[in-house]
């Protein structure tokens, strides 16, 4: 797989005149400089999609939410479903990040719920995955992902319309980041099941980003880890220059 993803989660960070801003920033990257081999992602708060598929129209930007919702429409104050976002030209949606997992006591049957929904609307889902810092040390982060990955998929049949994200709980904004071997040998594991439960082709046309701590400094040696398409960056893509940093980095592995 040429393609290398350069995906930035905002959680909830970001103004609107801030996003504004980096978004017109950004514009200008891409139909000045911005490289074909390079997927450009954003998952701003939901507030912002408008404006970052404003954008998006414009440019080679793809654009993704953080979370949909598990039901379809209706009285759920607060929540925001797959119909909508469908209806807002949403192209992809984070599910599983281990801060929904953790904060917001996701399991991951609603997780597996919650993917049926987004396939109903042909959003693309971004699986996050990852093992806690005790289960890595109790030397189970290959049994720990192995299940998120069985029981979000279970009855899922999956063409290219999937992208797997491991991100270690014990990397995610504590500026401790996974060797390049350690996320390699993960995202191997990960390709081989998915060769397993359905087929080669599509373990070999996955998308497996990398998340936790991923910045201008460690992004080379991780992106060209062979098993590794691509990060799932959260703090370091706040700032257009370092994301920017990062967009030229990808396009010259
Ligand atoms: P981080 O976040 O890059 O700030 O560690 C990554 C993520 O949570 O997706």
């Amino acid at each position: 797989m040429d393609k290398i993803y350069i995906a930035g989660n905002w959680k909830m960070n970001m103004t609107f005149s801030a996003a504004d801003d980096f978004f017109a920033q950004l514009a200008d990257y891409l139909n000045n400089n911005g490289s074909k081999k390079v997927e450009t992602l954003i998952f701003p708060p939901f507030t912002y999609l408008e404006l970052a598929t404003d954008t998006a129209e414009e440019t080679s930007l793809s654009i993704g939410a953080q979370n949909v919702s598990d039901h379809n429409n209706g009285a759920y104050t607060g929540e925001i479903s797959a119909d909508i976002l469908s209806s807002m030209n949403v192209e992809y949606c984070l599910v599983g990040h281990s801060e929904r997992r953790q904060y917001f006591k996701e399991d991951n049957s609603l997780l597996n719920k919650k993917i049926k929904k987004l396939r109903n609307f042909f959003i693309k889902p971004v699986l996050c995955v990852g093992e806690s810092l005790a289960e890595r040390e109790a030397g189970k982060a290959h049994e720990v992902v192995i299940k998120q990955l069985e029981k979000c998929l279970e009855g899922i049949e999956i063409d290219d319309d999937l992208l797997i994200a491991y991100e270690p709980v014990w990397a995610i904004g504590t500026g401790r980041t996974a060797t390049p071997q350690q996320a390699q040998e993960i995202h191997k594991m990960i390709r081989e099941w998915i060769a397993e439960k359905y087929d080669l082709k599509t373990a070999e046309n996955l998308p497996i980003l990398y998340g936790g701590s991923v910045k201008p400094s460690n992004l080379a040696e991780l992106m060209t880890q062979p098993d590794i398409n691509g990060g799932l960056i959260g703090g370091a893509s706040l700032d257009i220059e370092s994301y920017v940093e990062m967009l030229n980095m990808a396009s010259k592995i």
